[in-house]
């Protein structure tokens, strides 16, 4: 891992050496702090020379600054002051690391024009400098510029000066927590198959009860106990037995319901007997990267030790073809009693969830269950990188999970349900097929979990193109993006706490 930063907050000051940066609204001019760190208005020339106005994303730096003992001034954009929301926040603090670099003592002047900006602000900044500064280079054994290990000697250590200083540290603890349970997720998604099987994420999950989640780890044997046949179908040709684990946040009343969050958790799919090209194939070691987002959301719920009652339950599998491998016209048994015919071994996920959405539905009762998986190529095809997919039996839970992903920029767009599409799972020989033929594939595969949901508010997000591999942003470079995690902290925050 790249040296982790500290971001501590201070009262406003004018740093007089190492790198400071400052927010520049667009078309405007710096606050009185930013401009004391350049007396020869040196940034301006460069704005100037760079065509740099403020847009937000863009930045202009300029090293050895003259006038000052700086090593480096750094101005981002922050956009129309009118316009900025918590995402502008986010995105100006890692736009804030990343022109920092390779500096180590980084302040960042937390006014925009002659306004301070507020206490959650300066948090929010925080938490982008953090998001942007993760990288996964574990791996990376030679420390040479070129292949991508990040060679500080030190951490980095970065002062936000900010109005309130205090506040800023409490709002920080809180965004904090949500961070570490984003780079979780991102962990999990980057780590390669051979090392993460379904024990060693298990164990990953384990870790989660030194915050004080209760965590169970279910075996192979005690899956078959409770029937869960469609999920281990999907193990059966892997040398890995599956693990399921339920792992519990009791931080609300003693008789709320909980809440719910189910993940899928291939951690690695071939395609099974109906096997995947070879091309792009690796990719697939982040098929379980809806359970690393649940594993990272109950880190992040515990971590702020929200008051909500909180179930997280993940389907850990790998998708292998061998002699023990299930068939292309295999018919399994689900716990819910309902028959599959599996036509294709690569929609695997579906069986995974149907399992674990009918055990926790049964088990928990809960308010609602939102299940998270990278589910289907087609996603892809419907959406891009953009959104993930909603689909959902409830205009609450959807309306409410669509305004937290605006509020946190972890978008998603509803896609519709229907008999019409429920009917193209029919089956000649079982209740229902696993696949439903060449088009509206992703509807199809969320029709094929609603059967195993009843009556419960339920949504499911396809993260197919979201969870890894989607474009780097301000906020992320890597490859596991822990998409979810800041979405579904943000749902419980705003409607189920208290
Ligand atoms: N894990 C894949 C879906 C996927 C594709 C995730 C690309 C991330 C990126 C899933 O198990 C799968 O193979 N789905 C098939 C379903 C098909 C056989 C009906 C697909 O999308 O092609
Ligand atoms: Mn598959
Ligand atoms: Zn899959």
């Amino acid at each position: 891992m790249a040296k982790r930063p500290t971001i501590t907050f201070a009262k406003p000051a004018t740093p007089k050496k190492g790198t400071v940066v400052v927010l520049m609204p667009q078309d405007g001019a710096l606050s009185p702090d930013a401009a004391a760190c350049d007396p020869d208005g040196v940034l301006s020339r460069a704005s100037k020379t760079a065509g740099f106005s403020g847009k937000p994303g863009k930045s202009v730096e300029v090293l050895a600054p003259g006038g000052s003992a700086l090593d480096r001034l750094v101005a981002v954009g922050v956009g129309k002051p009118a316009e900025i929301t918590e995402d502008t926040w986010l995105k100006a603090g890692g736009a804030a690391a990343a022109a920092a670099g390779k500096a180590t003592e980084i302040a960042i002047i937390a006014q925009v024009a002659d306004a301070e900006v507020s206490a959650e602000a300066a948090a929010a900044l925080g938490l982008g400098v953090l998001l942007r500064s993760y990288a996964f280079d574990k791996y990376k054994t030679r420390k040479d510029e070129d292949n991508g290990k990040a060679d500080r000697g030190k951490a980095a250590r970065v002062t936000v000066h900010c109005a309130d200083p205090a506040a800023a540290k409490k709002a920080f603890a809180r965004l904090e927590a949500i961070g570490d349970g984003v780079m979780t997720a991102r962990d999990l998604v980057n780590e390669p198959a051979n090392v993460l099987g379904p024990q060693e994420f298990a164990d990953r999950a384990r870790e989660l009860r030194s915050l004080g989640v209760e965590v169970e780890i279910l075996t192979e044997k005690e899956l078959g106990k409770l029937g869960m046949r469609a999920l281990l179908a999907v193990g059966q040709g892997s040398a890995r037995p599956p693990r399921v684990a339920v792992m519990r946040w009791n931080g609300g009343k003693a008789r709320q319901k909980p809440v719910a969050f189910i993940g899928k958790g291939v951690v690695f799919d071939t395609g099974g007997i109906s096997i995947k090209p070879a091309g792009g194939m690796e990719d697939m070691k982040g098929d379980m990267a809806g359970a690393a987002t649940v594993v990272g959301l109950m880190q992040a719920l515990a971590g702020r030790s929200a008051k909500v009652n909180a179930v997280g339950i993940i389907g850990l599998v790998e998708n292998m073809p061998d002699g023990l491998a299930q068939r292309p016209g295999d018919i399994v048994t689900s716990m819910s009693g309902q028959t599959i015919e599996v036509i294709n071994t690569d929609a695997e996920g579906r069986l995974v969830l149907a399992d674990l959405l009918w055990y926790c539905n049964d088990r928990f009762a809960p308010q609602f269950m939102v299940n998270l998986a990278t589910l289907t190529g087609a996603i892809l095809v419907a959406l891009g990188n953009a959104h993930a997919g909603l689909f959902s039996n409830d205009d609450e839970l959807a309306e409410r999970l669509t305004a937290a992903g605006r509020a946190t920029a972890e978008k998603v767009w509803r896609m519709p349900l229907g008999s019409e599409y429920d009917k193209l799972i029919d089956s000649k020989f079982a209740d229902m097929k696993n696949v439903g033929g060449r088009h509206a594939g992703a509807i199809t595969a969320a029709q094929f979990l609603q059967r195993f949901v009843k009556d419960t508010p339920w949504a499911h997000l396809d993260v197919a193109g979201t969870a890894m591999a989607s474009p780097s942003s301000e906020v992320n470079r890597s490859w596991g993006s822990g998409y979810g995690v800041r979405l579904l902290d943000r749902l419980v925050a705003d409607h189920y706490e208290g």
